[in-house]
């Protein structure tokens, strides 16, 4: 077991580089099961859930070379069982993807019902209407999910509720089905354009993707030999924005794509900060405690989920009194509860709550609900007096590269200890 071990206060100041994006690379890799040839992965991320994906596709068949911590090349011509070792796929949510991937690659698969953070119930029942539109049955039983395709055909498939996994799973199945998919009410996330720009890059047609229509021409084959770069991560450059603004630094964010932090910019702003826009890097600083404001989380282009716990400690520290209202996940607020033992005072119910701003939190042992509530913690204990533990680390090893190095860079106080 290990703790992150901060003391603090420290403004956060430097130049700090953002890695490829998590939820883009664990759709990716999944993704290039449906290649018949070889491909390179680079600016992939080097966390546990890349690792994870990385190890089921090996059990399945397919051949890995590392060229440097955050490049490999792929060979998966040889798919040559449609059975995932279960306990793999039970450990995270990204798991889902091998469905829609081997759908199209072998026409069956078998994984264990997707694990991942906790946030309220996550069901998967847009995915299966997607892959049984396109012609799959699918069953459910004994934490393991089975799906079965003997051909799979376009079709026109309206989703009910905005989801980032179902779209990108039903464009998955969809690559190698024979004629047209049209997926309606489509999440425009920057990891679902990434995913179609990644399978386009490898011989798919696919268009519309960042629109909430988008078409898939089914093609016979994938072919790959090319090199791919994931997208930077949305999520990891805008924790580090919120993190200068929450320690009162000055942070220069290198190579994110500025457009895709627009709606954190804007809270930032509302907030007291002050970004200036680079293009491929955002200058963040802000000398003065924040501002109150109100927070609303909604699919893209609206502020994100995954922000809004980073968010959420901004507004702990801001002058006066803001509301954030969670539409996406149920249980997103745990993470105030640790907050409070660091003298913050917030009250959650449901999917609000109220933040009554404080001058400053005090450092204190506190545990990392999830992944995104990890990274919030580190925040509040690099913002906070006195020492801060954060423990049960795995949550956010699964999701950010080199955090406490990365923090350490930038001035934080920050050690990772075994206990
Ligand atoms: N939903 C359904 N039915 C479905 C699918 C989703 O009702 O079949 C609901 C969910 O319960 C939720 C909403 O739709 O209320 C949106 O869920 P979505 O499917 O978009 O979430 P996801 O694909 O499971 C991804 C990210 C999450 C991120 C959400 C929202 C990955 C691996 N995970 O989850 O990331 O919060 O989109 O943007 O891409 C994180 O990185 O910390 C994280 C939790």
């Amino acid at each position: 077991m290990e703790k992150l071990v901060i003391k603090g206060p420290t403004p956060l100041k430097g130049e700090i580089k953002i890695n490829g994006a998590k939820n883009a690379a664990v759709a990716i890799l999944p993704a290039t099961l449906l290649i018949d040839g070889i491909c390179t992965l680079d600016n992939l991320p080097h966390i546990s859930d890349v690792m994870i994906s990385c190890e089921i596709l090996e059990k399945l068949g397919a051949k890995i070379t590392w060229n440097t911590k955050n490049c490999i090349t792929i060979d998966t011509r040889h798919i040559d069982t449609t059975q995932t070792p279960l306990d793999l796929t039970s450990k995270f949510r990204a798991s889902y993807y091998m469905i829609g991937s081997m759908l199209g690659r072998k026409g069956e698969i078998e994984v264990g019902m997707p694990g991942g953070c906790q946030l309220g119930a996550r069901p998967i029942d847009q995915h299966i209407k997607g892959f049984e539109m396109l012609g799959a049955t699918v069953s459910v039983g004994n934490g393991v999910i089975y799906a079965k395709a003997d051909s799979l055909v376009g079709n026109s498939i309206y989703m009910d509720i905005v989801s980032v996994g179902a779209t990108i799973n039903i464009m998955l199945a969809a690559v190698l089905a024979k004629g047209t998919t049209t997926i309606d009410n489509a999440a425009k996330e920057p990891h679902v354009v990434d995913v179609a720009n990644f399978l386009n890059a490898m011989g798919a047609d696919i268009r519309g993707a960042g629109t909430d229509i988008i078409k898939i021409n089914g093609v016979d084959r994938l072919n790959g030999n090319s090199t791919y770069s994931v997208v930077p991560d949305q999520i990891e450059a805008g924790t580090f924005m919120l993190a200068a603004v929450a320690t009162k630094g000055d942070l220069l964010i290198k190579n994110c794509i500025t457009k895709h932090l627009d709606s954190i910019t804007a809270k930032i702003v509302e907030v007291g900060g002050i970004v200036e826009d680079f293009g491929d890097s955002l200058h963040v600083y802000c000398n003065h405690r924040p501002s109150k404001a109100n927070i609303k989380t909604l699919p893209y282009p609206g502020f994100p989920t995954d922000l809004q716990p980073q968010m959420g400690v901004v507004l702990a520290l801001a002058d006066g009194t803001s509301i954030i209202n969670e539409s996406i996940w149920e249980s997103r607020f745990q993470y105030t509860q640790e907050l409070n033992k660091m003298g913050a005072q917030i009250t959650a119910q449901g999917k609000t709550a109220i933040f009554e701003g404080v001058e400053t939190l005090s450092g204190s042992p506190v545990c990392s609900t999830d992944l995104r509530a990890g990274a919030a913690l580190i925040i509040a204990g690099t913002a906070a007096n006195g020492v801060t533990e954060v423990h049960n680390l795995e949550h956010i090893d699964r999701g950010y590269e080199d955090i406490e190095e990365k923090f350490r860079s930038i001035g934080a106080q920050i050690n990772r200890i075994k206990t």
